[in-house]
């Protein structure tokens, strides 16, 4: 099973402020459904809360320590990212993408295949980072470039990364 990585970060790393995104690029959005759609999502407790609902046609699988936490039918719960990539392994998926925040980023970077990442080219204030990841490590297989207009607040490049084998 594949396990990906999708990100958006500034140059500095910043991902989020006060569990909020801090931009406004609807390109990116568009990317991030057109590669998520009819997946299995694993993110943390507070990326859950700040987006406040499943996102549609995605099964979503929450991480928490809290074990009262729920989540709409159909989706689940997990104790930790092991549990949550082992749901995986277990319903024979292909490809489970990994949507953050911070937290769940640092832990899931050792043991993705991809990373898919907008990088963003501004330096916003934030509270909340990507982890740095050693280049050497990873091959860029696809970047596409994107230019800031109406509905995107900065330009951004797509990078695909795959990891190379040791
Ligand atoms: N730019 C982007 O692409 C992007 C994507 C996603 C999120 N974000 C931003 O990132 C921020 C949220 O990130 P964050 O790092 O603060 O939080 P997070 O990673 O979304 O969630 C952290 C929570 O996950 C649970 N957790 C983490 N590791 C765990 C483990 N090993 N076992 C069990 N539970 C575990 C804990 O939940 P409990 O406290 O409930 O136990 C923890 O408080 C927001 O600003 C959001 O907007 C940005």
């Amino acid at each position: 099973m594949k396990i990906s990585i999708i990100v958006a970060k500034a140059k500095n790393n910043v991902i989020g402020k006060d569990n909020q995104l801090i931009w406004r690029l609807s390109a990116d959005l568009q990317l991030f459904k057109n590669h998520t759609i009819g997946h299995h999502i694993i993110m943390g407790r507070k990326t859950y809360e700040s987006v406040g609902r499943p996102l549609p046609n995605r099964t979503s699988i929450v991480v928490t320590r809290n074990s009262f936490f729920e989540v709409p039918e159909g989706h689940m719960v997990a104790h930790s990212l092991e549990e949550a990539i082992q749901i995986c392994i277990g319903k024979r998926l292909d490809n489970v993408f990994i949507i953050g925040g911070a937290e769940i980023y640092n832990q899931a970077l050792p043991i993705a295949d991809e990373l898919m990442i907008t990088e963003v080219n501004a330096l916003p204030d934030g509270d909340v980072f990507f982890p740095e990841f050693d280049k050497s490590e990873w091959k860029i297989v696809s970047t596409t470039s994107y230019f800031k207009d109406e509905k995107n607040e900065y330009d951004f490049d797509f990078v695909v990364y795959k990891k190379l084998k040791p």
